[in-house]
């Protein structure tokens, strides 16, 4: 991504609502603070450790979610964790917070081998033709929260679920000129018309389900599968329309986030051979014996660390918006009341002064000897403070399981003209996809 700023208010505009990353020029990855004036509003941004940490946990009551996040975003996932403010958050995560115990999540892991080994082999079938993995990866990751949330019992077709999910998800993703604008709530946002059908039959498709399964628990609570649909209808203190926009939410939250990080580590472990080798090798011997499932992240120290470094490189959720509800200062930065605070991993991961060439692809970072030397507020993909990504152990668990079960007997190998384009859209994601050969590979 050139590090150039547009110029003027329209060429800004422009390219914030087209392709955010690009306004960022070579000082944002220079200096530990910066300060901009964006549509007149003071924009601080923390490129320093322990600035970030004073502002994420210290003061994290003073920072909620930036105005524009929830103009995006609220009226897709409406009360669901990631657009929840004040007392509807805190009783949000207080009920959800024993849905995604370590114990939970290890008894999810089985359905997300199994859902990537079913997949390894759809592809094993093509070996030799070029797919695009970024699209791919997103029906991976769709495939594994299906099996996950609804032990893939839905009400519907699963073509037609996948489909109209599909289209929420493409109108979730962009921001339109108006929102940046905050131009007045009766101007239409043409997204968002576009998308109202199919939002509404998703949704309809999503309550089918969960109606069906409340069904179930209710007549037959033994036969009810021990997935995130019945654990949130299990959990205290959520009503149905509040599962149903978490549900949405952890879709909207969990799925391409998910697809973006196995992408790009795919992508980077093709440009780097000796380091695919590697991954490959542990792969081989810790998937020759059954071991134990609920221990995946420490047998595959290397696989993992492909995955955190590729998350370095590119974050998929690349910025952290809050806006400060009262004055603070940090570092030799005042930041008045109202200020805009942004933490963007997409700098604080490629600064110049926390990272040895933080350009490189170096796995070796995030192996368990080496990542003690990583401050804890440097490594941001999940976020961090009260707000942090509370599915970073699912999403941790399903990267590596995924990547394990694919690189198992398949390899993939980068075929386009030029280097993937990143452009940010909620998501880093490679502008027109990754086109990547697969083939089999021979276990050694
Ligand atoms: C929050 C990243 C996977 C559900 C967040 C935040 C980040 C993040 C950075 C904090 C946002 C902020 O502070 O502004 C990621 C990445 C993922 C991933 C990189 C995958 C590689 C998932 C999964 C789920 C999930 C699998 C659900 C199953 C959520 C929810 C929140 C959240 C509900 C809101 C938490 C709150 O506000 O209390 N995620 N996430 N995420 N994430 Fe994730």
């Amino acid at each position: 991504v050139p590090h150039t700023r547009p110029l003027g208010m329209l060429g800004f505009v422009w390219t914030a609502s087209r392709n955010p990353i690009e306004i960022w020029g070579s000082r944002a990855f220079k200096e530990p603070y910066l300060r901009a004036n964006w549509l007149r509003v003071p924009t601080i941004i923390v490129n320093d450790p322990e600035g970030i940490r004073h502002c994420l946990v210290e003061n994290a009551a003073n920072y909620v979610m930036q105005p524009l996040r929830q103009r995006v975003l609220r009226p897709m996932l409406r009360d669901g964790l990631l657009t929840a403010e004040g007392e509807l958050w805190k009783r949000t995560r207080r009920s959800l917070a024993p849905v995604f115990t370590p114990r939970n999540i290890a008894a999810l892991t089985p359905a997300m081998q199994q859902k990537s080994q079913s997949f390894a082999q759809e592809l094993a079938a093509r070996s030799g033709e070029t797919i695009d993995v970024a699209f791919q990866m997103t029906l991976l990751t769709y495939g594994i929260l299906q099996a996950t949330l609804f032990s893939d019992d839905i009400t519907g077709e699963p073509e037609e679920f996948a489909h109209s999910m599909d289209k929420f998800l493409a109108r979730m993703g962009r921001v339109d000129p108006l929102d940046i604008l905050d131009a007045p709530a009766f101007l239409p946002r043409i997204n968002r018309l576009i998308g109202r059908r199919s939002t509404n039959y998703f949704r309809r498709l999503i309550a089918g389900t969960m109606e069906k399964r409340a069904e179930l628990l209710r007549q037959h609570p033994d036969r009810a599968p021990q997935d995130f649909l019945t654990l949130l209808l299990q959990a205290d203190g959520l009503s149905r329309s509040e599962i149903e926009d978490n549900i949405i939410t952890f879709i909207g939250a969990g799925h391409e986030t998910t697809a973006r990080a196995l992408g790009w580590t795919l992508y980077l472990l093709s440009q780097s051979p000796a380091e695919r080798q590697l991954v490959e090798q542990e792969i081989d011997a810790q998937l020759a014996s059954p071991g134990d499932p609920a221990s995946w992240l420490d047998r595959l120290p290397r696989t993992r660390a492909a995955l955190e470094e590729a998350m370095r490189l590119y974050p998929p959720a690349p910025s952290l918006n809050r806006t400060a509800l009262q004055q603070d200062r940090v570092g030799d930065m005042d930041i008045p009341a109202g200020a805009s605070l942004l933490v963007m991993p997409w700098l604080v991961h490629r600064h110049e002064l926390l990272w040895d060439r933080p350009g490189h692809f170096m796995p070796q970072r995030f192996l368990p000897e080496a990542r003690s030397q990583i401050d804890r507020y440097q490594y941001l993909p999940f976020g961090v403070g009260p707000r942090v990504c509370i599915g970073s152990s699912f999403a941790m668990h399903e990267g590596v399981i995924a990547l394990a079960c694919l690189m198992q007997h398949l390899r993939f190998d980068y075929v386009g003209a030029t280097a993937p384009y990143p452009v940010q859209k909620i998501t880093v994601q490679p502008r027109g996809g990754l086109p990547m050969r697969v083939s089999l590979r021979k276990t050694q």
